[in-house]
């Protein structure tokens, strides 16, 4: 269990590990865009402004992972106590 914060509004909301970061902030009235919901197409591309996300898409390549500066909530989680989306 992790927080996620978005960034233009203060919001934060708590991730259980039954559900995906994306399908959390849906439930807290985020609306994401995704699509393949499995870390492949790159839809729900969002940027990280604090934290480290823990990656498990296969769409970005591992500088881009490394770089921890976007990640993809469809599938990827969080390393540190708290992430801050630029949304
Ligand atoms: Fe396809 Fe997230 S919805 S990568």
């Amino acid at each position: 269990e992790f927080d996620v914060e978005i960034a233009s509004t203060g919001l934060v909301v708590t991730v259980p590990p039954e559900l995906s970061i994306a399908q959390a902030l849906e439930q807290a009235g985020v609306r994401l865009m995704t699509s393949c919901e499995q870390g492949v197409c790159g839809t729900c591309l969002t940027r990280v402004l604090a934290g480290q996300p823990d990656h498990r898409d296969s769409y970005l390549s591992e500088e881009e992972q490394a770089a921890n500066d976007q990640f993809l909530p469809c599938c990827s989680r969080s390393r540190s106590a708290r992430l801050v989306l630029d949304l």
